[in-house]
């Protein structure tokens, strides 16, 4: 973490993907911008304006090709060059996309000016995110406020945090080590102090680090909100039931009330609390109330992990 390298460590599985992709654009860029360069430079000399000459009569305008071979080159070099990099790009993008079903869940929550990071045992952090050696992570985040962006150069991962939804990303870290964290969206006075480290660690040394914590789990906290602002009232069976049971419901499909259907996740979750209205379960009326304002983004986390948790018989699964 010292001095200014050229280029940050490669300490993720992704790393070294995404560094082959930049140096092969780098390198295209570079081929042409010196060929081009050098060319017009080479043509302004050998074809300059000599005292003893008289100009050239002017070119005849046609709009027949008058290279075909040539036009064509151009034409179709460019067009498959851009195709190659649309193609790796892509296949990059959709591989890193995808998140590992064993990944370890942790919650982000960005705020004017600082990162608040949740594991899923209680023990929360912040500006610092401790993460063991060759597991991937996955990260749920939210913005309290404005739109922030979470970065870690050394894993080459970068995702905004946006307020209104819930983002993800994920990564597999490969060498243990610290590793810068930035904010990477300008989000007022002190963005450029909103930095941390990522502390990868050895298995062992990481459970050492989580264990001991006194901690509610956001699995305990989101039960406790359940409760608190009587969730479990109408969401439960029996003659008061109002709303769809929420166990072993993450994941699947849910069939809504037009016959169209939403996926059941974070975001479906989130949305349900603050603006129940938005997509109803079939079945169901809009009677619902929004708890937009009266829960933090955390509080909306730690219900999702707890509405996660549960199982179709009603009990909580062990994280
Ligand atoms: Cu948060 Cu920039």
């Amino acid at each position: 973490m010292k001095g200014f390298p050229l280029f940050p460590e490669i300490a993720s599985t992704i790393a070294s993907g995404v560094d082959l992709l930049y140096f092969f654009l780098t390198g295209v860029t570079a081929f042409f911008s010196i060929l081009i360069f050098g060319l017009i430079f080479y043509f302004a000399v050998k074809y300059r304006r000599r005292p003893d000459q008289p100009p050239p009569e002017p070119a005849e305008a046609s709009h027949a090709p008058s290279h075909y071979g040539l036009e064509i080159a151009w034409s179709v070099v460019p067009f498959v060059i851009t195709l190659v990099m649309f193609t790796w790009g892509a296949r990059l993008y959709v591989a890193n996309s995808r998140v590992p079903d064993q990944a370890m869940d942790v919650y982000v929550v960005g705020r004017q000016w600082m990162w608040k990071v949740q594991h899923p045992n209680g023990r929360s952090e912040i500006n610092e995110l401790h993460v063991p050696l060759g597991q991937a992570v996955k990260l749920t985040m939210a913005s309290q406020d404005v739109i922030h962006s979470f970065y870690i150069p050394a894993f080459r991962v970068k995702q905004d945090v946006v307020p209104g939804r819930l983002t993800t990303m994920w990564f597999e870290p490969t060498k243990a080590g610290e590793y810068h964290l930035f904010c990477a969206e300008y989000c007022g006075t002190y963005h450029s102090g909103m930095v941390g480290r990522v502390v990868v660690m050895q298995p062992e040394d990481f459970q050492k680090w989580l264990g001991g914590v006194t901690e509610e789990s956001p699995v305990q906290m989101g039960e406790k909100l359940f409760s608190a602002f009587d969730c479990v009232n109408c969401h439960a069976t029996g003659a008061r039931q109002r709303g769809p049971q929420l166990g072993g419901l993450y994941g699947t499909e849910v069939m809504l009330q037009d016959g169209s259907k939403v996926k059941f996740d974070e975001n479906y979750i989130r949305e349900s609390i603050v603006n129940p209205n938005a997509k109803i379960v079939s079945g169901f009326a809009a009677v619902m109330p929004t708890y937009r304002g009266q829960l933090s983004e955390e509080q909306i986390l730690d219900l999702i992990a707890y509405i996660r948790s549960l199982t179709p018989e009603g009990g909580v699964r062990k994280e």
